[in-house]
């Protein structure tokens, strides 16, 4: 088994998933600001640091994706952050895309940049403890999008980042955001999804990334914000499933899912779901942001200070997603808090 492999393994088997914990400075300020807590440098520190030492890490959360600032950051017991994340048996992982810009050529629609001088930064970030990371590119959808060349310039993109990261010995997680805003149908998504994905390893294959050091963070298949199209969770998973199965090499080892503005509890059903289902052999679990910590965040922002009361919510969250990621989560467990 080669040590990126490993690593891949490490961080999503036997239920565990990953802390998406990597919000741009500017994107935890929108979320700060919607709990009304100030954003600045130890506020973004205490509620992260408290969600690093809550007592479900070491059983639930595989890695952590930080943000540049956070890696850097020490807690206020002195100890470094990576360290802190290390100490649960968690891996340290780092967003290392530089966000999302106009596409030239199609400018409703965007192309993530951060390649040059990633060679370089990516050494820095191995020092610093990280042993995976993330990049995403993300994707508008409707009749006339995702366009041809936002398929094939996002795709580029993530697979030269992911020949880097292997090079410097850490396992890149490839996102592939198809986003939940519009009004279009499961099916429009299965489609334009499928679409998104099989360029991605096409281009990954161009560039001679090892498939089985990897691991795909896509969306869940869904019908549109605004279609008003009701489908259950046994279809989101049916629909997830297929795509996954005809669009992604078996080599990859694990596929951890984006929540992309499900809220908690449809992420947590709709995974258990695709995990009942699951007739594949990939490891099928969580990245979660917002669905790990939405609740915790606005628990924290009533009293700062309420570290126990923020990892108790925190916990559960954590723990409900972990037995969705082995099939084993049901409506009275989720309300049995
Ligand atoms: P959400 O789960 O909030 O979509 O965040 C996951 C993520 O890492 C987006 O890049």
């Amino acid at each position: 088994m080669s040590e990126l492999n490993k690593i891949a393994l490490q961080i999503l088997s036997n239920g565990k998933g990953i802390l998406a914990a990597d919000e741009s400075t500017a994107t935890m300020t929108k979320r700060l600001d919607s709990v009304k807590v100030h954003s600045d440098e130890n506020n973004r520190l205490l509620f992260r640091q408290t969600l690093f030492s809550s007592s479900s890490m070491s059983k639930c959360i595989g890695g952590v994706i930080l943000y540049d600032e956070t890696i850097r950051q020490r807690t206020t017991n002195e100890k470094s952050i990576p360290e802190l994340i290390k100490l649960s048996g968690s891996l340290v992982g780092i967003k290392v895309d530089t966000g999302a810009k106009i596409l030239a050529g199609s400018k409703e629609e965007k192309i993530t940049e951060g390649l040059d001088g990633l060679r370089e930064r990516l050494n820095d970030y191995y020092e610093l403890g990280a042993r995976f990371t993330k990049w995403r590119g993300v994707y508008l959808i409707s009749d006339k999008y995702p366009s041809k060349l936002s398929i094939s310039a996002n795709a580029h993109a993530l697979a030269r980042y992911a020949a880097l990261v292997q090079e410097a010995g850490m396992v890149p997680i490839i996102e592939p955001e198809v986003l939940m805003d519009g009004d279009h149908s499961a099916k429009d998504c299965l489609m334009k999804t499928s679409e998104v994905i099989n360029k991605c390893f096409e281009e990954l294959d161009l560039n001679n990334v090892d498939l089985k050091g990897t691991i795909l963070k896509p969306n869940m298949i869904l019908p549109g914000k605004n279609s008003g199209e009701k489908i259950s969770s046994e279809e989101i998973a049916e629909l997830t499933i297929d795509c996954l199965k005809n669009n992604v090499p078996s080599s990859v080892p694990g596929i951890a899912f984006l929540s992309g503005g499900q809220t908690e509890k449809e992420a947590t059903a709709n995974l258990n779901q695709i995990n009942i289902k699951n007739n594949t052999n990939f490891i099928m679990t969580y990245s979660y942001g917002r669905a790990l910590q939405q609740s915790a965040l606005k628990f924290w922002s009533k009293d700062i200070k309420n570290i126990i009361g923020t990892q108790k919510i925190f916990d559960h969250r954590a723990n409900m997603c972990t037995l969705a990621a082995q099939g084993k989560w049901s409506e009275n467990l989720e309300n049995s808090q």
